[in-house]
């Protein structure tokens, strides 16, 4: 095998929050990849870095009354304590606020504008007269023009489902300064993506991407592509554009960039690694980043385009996973299923967690849910109940009897058939399928059992006369353990040293099961993992609870609207649904379509819920409508009724549930 050189990353985390079980999802994907190929000895260098810039930096620092330079230090420190946490092993983990990190920027910038791909615009924007600052739609409120709701985001309604520009929004005020926002002009820069839309088509069709997310950016590259502005105005935590005082680099254009300096301050350290050797155009090193489904127009349209006509290589791929759900609904805070890193440190090993992201990991971008009792009972009856326990099985009478001496095997292929194995298994990592790799891993533990049940050594060992098949027994199963622990390495590596240790044996590399141990001697057995505690994780999910902060005076957001009367109120007809079907709906961004049965009576409801549910979660079950909504006709269709949902909006919506005794058409009170 020619031995490759390869560099990955993971995506940026953002320098404005804690590593969550989303972040460590993606990070364990990439090492177990990243140490993989390092077993089978090529040269794999991982990089990371915080993603630093924006005005969301700027304004929270602001807030603590301290300079983004020292929030930015602070949550670094705090992220790479959690990622050494969990065993990941980058090899630089540094900060797109870096010098490397600015002279690339300006310098792709420079080649971009030299190849006539940069464009400048006028842009009309909000802007917040006392704070004087251009605001993004983030920081915009008021209300919706359609529907007159007040409270409403700069760019759709979370009532009614409208989408419109920051402009249209009446009595809009800033978030950050409670002024009315002016419109104001200004000069931005463009990227000229829309040239690249053929030199795109044909990228992502090139064995870059995994089929699904290929075909999900045909939807925009058959649409065409728009060019992409990348200028902030003054004041911004970012880069200044070279030549153009006053304007900044969008985070978005420098963060991708922050992979090649995290990897210069890497080869800076590193004398006899080439920078180039990875960069340069044509280069057949590999580049791989590892991502989440949210992120990939980023990193499969800019990126590769920018790097092109910037003179580099393109990535070699771009891995895209999907997003966590924690037993079947999205992460959230006051449930306490929005999981950081630091919580779950405290409460379990990590290598639970390795272990059964792996083996509900595919390649592809579906979601991943993380069933907290299908994850005590996994990693209990797989890791602990299946491959440990063939050690403790075995290790004792050998250490007993034979002073730990292993003996020439008893003559099972299981021996020679578990390092068959290897190369389909490794084909499994390679490929992404760690779900695969661990199923097949999975099923030669219970081989391994098996033989071990078959000849029962602690039956043997109370006849005299049976000791040379005691220690050949137990040796075997010695050895079919040590072929486990080598596959499952790349997840555990934690187990793999401490049972390297057992072993008395060198770091196992992936070649290592093409040979057996006989005639060494292993140390006493020692637990190598203890059960997964259900206790544990429920004090982890307590100990997650966030309740909203009581200790100012709760103001609410949005204000309350006008008093009504009883009379009013009981107009309102509430009513048990049952959500007979739920579809997306074709060029909607916010809205899921929904069938409900009022029993007997069926509905078709528009609900601004798409980003917090996908349909398949709701489907079946049943919910709160207001029944007498006159029909109204929106964009999409007519909606003959509402349902009922509460929370901030986005992503953070929850549909409410009606519960398990309730009956289609049933009077809410
Ligand atoms: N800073 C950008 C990435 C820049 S890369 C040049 C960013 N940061 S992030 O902190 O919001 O997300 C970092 C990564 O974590 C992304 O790949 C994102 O998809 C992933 N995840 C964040 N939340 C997630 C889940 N709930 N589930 C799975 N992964 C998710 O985006
Ligand atoms: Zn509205």
């Amino acid at each position: 095998m020619t031995k490759r050189h390869i560099l990955v990353t993971s995506a940026l985390p953002n320098a404005n929050g804690s590593i969550h079980l989303g972040h460590l999802l993606e990070h364990i994907q990439t090492d177990i990849w990243v140490r993989f190929q390092r077993m089978r000895g090529h040269t794999c260098i991982y990089v990371c870095a915080d993603d630093t810039h924006g005005a969301a930096t700027m304004l929270k620092a602001d807030e603590r009354g301290i300079s983004p330079e020292a929030l930015i230090a602070e949550i670094q420190a705090e992220h790479t304590r959690d990622f050494v946490g969990f065993g990941i092993s980058h090899d630089n983990y540094y900060s797109t606020h870096s010098p490397e990190n600015k002279e690339f920027a300006q310098a792709i910038y420079t080649r971009l504008k030299e190849a006539g791909q940069i464009k400048v615009a006028m842009v009309d924007q909000l802007y917040d007269p006392v704070k004087e600052m251009f605001l993004a739609d983030r920081f915009i409120v008021g209300t919706c023009p359609r529907c007159k709701t007040p409270g409403q985001y700069g760019d759709n309604c979370e009532a009614c489902g409208a989408t419109y520009a920051a402009t249209d929004l009446i009595e809009p005020t800033s978030k950050l300064s409670g002024a009315e926002p002016v419109l104001k002009q200004s000069k931005h820069f463009f990227f000229a993506l829309s040239n690249f839309t053929d030199f795109l088509k044909e990228w992502t069709r090139s064995g870059t991407l995994h089929e699904q997310v290929a075909n999900k950016l045909s939807e925009w590259l058959d649409a065409g592509l728009q060019d992409w502005d990348i200028s902030r105005d003054a004041p911004y935590f970012g880069f200044e554009i070279p030549g153009e005082p006053g304007k900044y680099f969008y985070v978005w254009l420098d963060a991708p960039i922050g992979y090649m300096a995290s990897f210069k301050n890497y080869c800076s350290n590193h004398p006899d690694v080439d920078f180039d050797a990875y960069w340069k155009a044509g280069s057949d090193y590999e580049v791989h980043h590892f991502i989440g489904k949210d992120i990939v127009n980023f990193h499969a349209l800019f990126w590769p385009a920018m790097l092109q006509v910037a003179g580099f290589r393109t990535p070699t791929a771009v891995h895209a996973h999907g997003f966590i759900t924690v037993n079947g609904l999205k992460m959230s805070k006051s449930r306490g299923t929005f999981i950081n890193a630091a919580t779950y440190l405290e409460h379990l090993n990590p290598e639970y967690l390795r272990y059964y992201f792996a083996a509900k990991l595919g390649s592809g971008i579906d979601d991943l849910d993380m069933n907290l009792d299908d994850f005590v009972q996994r990693v209990n009856s797989d890791v602990v109940g299946k491959v440990v326990n063939i050690a403790s099985r075995c290790a004792g009478f050998l250490v007993s009897k034979f002073d730990g001496v292993l003996a020439a095997s008893a003559g099972t292929p299981l021996i020679a058939e578990f390092a068959s194995a290897k190369d389909a298994i490794a084909g499994h990592y390679e490929n992404g399928e760690y779900g695969r790799a661990v199923r097949e891993i999975m099923a030669l533990a219970d081989k391994a059992n098996q033989y071990i049940d078959e000849h029962k050594p602690w039956v043997l060992a109370k006849e005299a006369g049976n000791e040379a098949k005691v220690q050949q027994v137990c040796s075997d199963g010695i050895n079919l353990f040590r072929l486990l622990v080598t596959y499952l390495k790349p997840i555990m590596p934690t187990l793999a040293a401490s049972s390297e240790a057992f072993l008395d044996i060198e770091p196992l590399g992936w070649d290592d099961v093409d040979t057996a141990l006989t005639g060494h001697r292993i140390n006493k057995f020692k637990p190598l993992m203890t059960r997964v505690d259900p206790d544990a994780v429920e004090r982890m999910i307590a100990a997650g609870v966030e309740t909203p902060q009581t200790d100012t005076a709760p103001t609410l957001e949005p204000p309350l609207g006008e008093e009504i009367e009883f009379d009013d109120f009981a107009k309102v007809d509430l009513r048990v649904a049952l959500i007979v079907a739920a579809e997306h709906v074709e060029g909607a961004d916010k809205l899921l379509k929904l069938t409900l049965d009022l029993g007997g009576e069926q509905r078709t409801v528009f609900a601004g819920i798409k980003a917090a549910y996908s349909p398949e979660d709701i489907v079946g079950k049943h919910t709160v409508m207001v029944a007498n909504l006159k029909p109204r006709k929106m964009k999409f269709g007519v909606s003959e009724g509402m349902v009922l949902a509460a929370g901030p909006g986005g992503k953070d919506i929850f549909l409410l549930e009606a519960d398990a005794g309730a009956q289609p058409g049933m009077i809410v009170r």
